[in-house]
């Protein structure tokens, strides 16, 4: 007599960023953030639980190395699933066996503890048949793990609640309701020293003053107006609000004392060739936003795709063209002459982009194997 339990859970990108947390034990955010959930077809994080009465302990394995339970955001999740299941469960306290990877790429050095965590709580959540929305717990393990809980487009509330128990995610549409939606990720070289989200969004708390000004003024109305965009359809308003609000997040970086830059001259020159050809098109066909790192994530329509991939196949020379492109053959189109030059940007040394991921919006978490 074994439970075990496979799950998968997807990464999502966030349009609407969340930048600050007022309970840092409880990852309680200081402003709302909204998010498009990715396929699961190129990357997802995978967790399997195995509890029996058999075990003597809890072992917990991520990427094959054995992890320590003396983590905070790991046991607040385990402790409030537990509170959350029924006591009657024959089940509830047998010890447990928790392997969790990631399936990404591996050169693509995204941040993974967001499927990471939706998978562990999606997980236990089946385990000890938890049916509510676990999404606040998920949050405990990293803010941005809750908006993975469900596919398609999702807004997580910051919530009004001193114990972080309305600070949850919900989807707003489904995968189904944009089918047209695509996401390219492009995968910058960079060998700075990369710091921590959750460290640079504590100091960006204690010494931005512009901080305040976003979470309180600028984020609701971009909040609003990226619903009524994606409810609509409306790429053009979607993309400027996306634009803009990855900009504004830097802008905040920039003003955390010391700073923390994230960008450097390959994500400027993403942006650059974006606003070039939305300007040759005469409307936003592509929006860049960017999380804690320099890489380029890409929203834009398919009917876009196959012109704008011919963009970055000029700019950005391949090093190494095997590695280059994951989920679209190299873009047959030729570059127009009038497209170069309204573009006017010199082409880049080859291998500034290492790698580049075609995919698009998708669903939420799923269970491969039930107890
Ligand atoms: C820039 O969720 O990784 O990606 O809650 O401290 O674990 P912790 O931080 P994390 O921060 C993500 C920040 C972001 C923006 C976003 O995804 O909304």
């Amino acid at each position: 007599k074994v439970k075990v339990v496979t799950c998968i859970a997807p990464v999502n990108i966030a349009v609407i960023k969340y930048w600050g947390k007022s309970d840092e034990n409880l990852i309680i955010p200081i402003n709302d953030s909204l998010s498009g959930t990715l396929s699961m077809d190129f990357m997802c994080a995978k967790t399997t639980i195995i509890a029996s009465p058999e075990l003597q302990e809890n072992t917990f394995w991520l990427n094959g190395k054995e992890q320590s339970f003396n983590n905070k955001r790991l046991t607040n999740c385990l402790q409030e699933v537990k509170r959350l299941a029924s006591k009657s469960l024959p089940h509830l306290n047998w010890k447990f066996s928790i392997k969790s990877e990631n399936n990404f790429p591996t050169a693509a050095g995204l941040a993974s503890s967001a499927a990471g965590y939706a998978c562990l709580v999606s997980a236990l959540a089946k385990l000890y048949e938890i049916e509510d929305n676990v999404s606040f717990i998920a949050r405990m393990g990293s803010g941005s793990a809750c908006r993975s809980m469900y596919g398609g487009w999702v807004l997580w509330c910051k919530g009004s609640s001193p114990d972080g128990r309305d600070s949850i995610a919900k989807q707003i549409a489904p995968a189904s309701h944009w089918p047209e939606m695509r996401v390219l990720i492009l995968v910058v070289n960079d060998e700075r020293k990369k710091y921590s989200s959750t460290d640079a969004m504590k100091r960006s708390v204690e010494t931005s003053e512009l901080l305040k000004y976003r979470a309180n003024q600028i984020v609701p109305k971009m909040t609003k107006a990226c619903i009524e965009a994606i409810q609509k359809k409306d790429f053009e308003i979607f993309a400027e609000i996306t634009m803009k609000e990855s900009n504004s997040i830097h802008a905040i970086c920039q003003d955390t004392y010391p700073p923390c830059v994230y960008l450097n001259d390959t994500s400027h020159t993403v942006a650059n060739a974006v606003h070039a050809y939305n300007e040759f098109k005469s409307s936003n066909k592509v929006a860049y936003t960017y999380d804690a790192g320099p890489n380029a994530v890409l929203y834009l329509l398919d009917s876009s795709v196959d012109e704008f991939m011919s963009v970055i196949n000029y700019l950005f020379p391949p090093q190494d063209t095997a590695e280059y492109y994951k989920g679209l053959p190299l873009s047959s189109n030729q570059l127009s002459q009038d497209l170069k030059m309204a573009l006017n940007i010199p082409v880049q040394e080859p291998g500034c982009l290492k790698y580049i991921i075609h995919t698009k919006i998708g669903e939420g978490p799923k269970i491969l194997t039930d107890p």
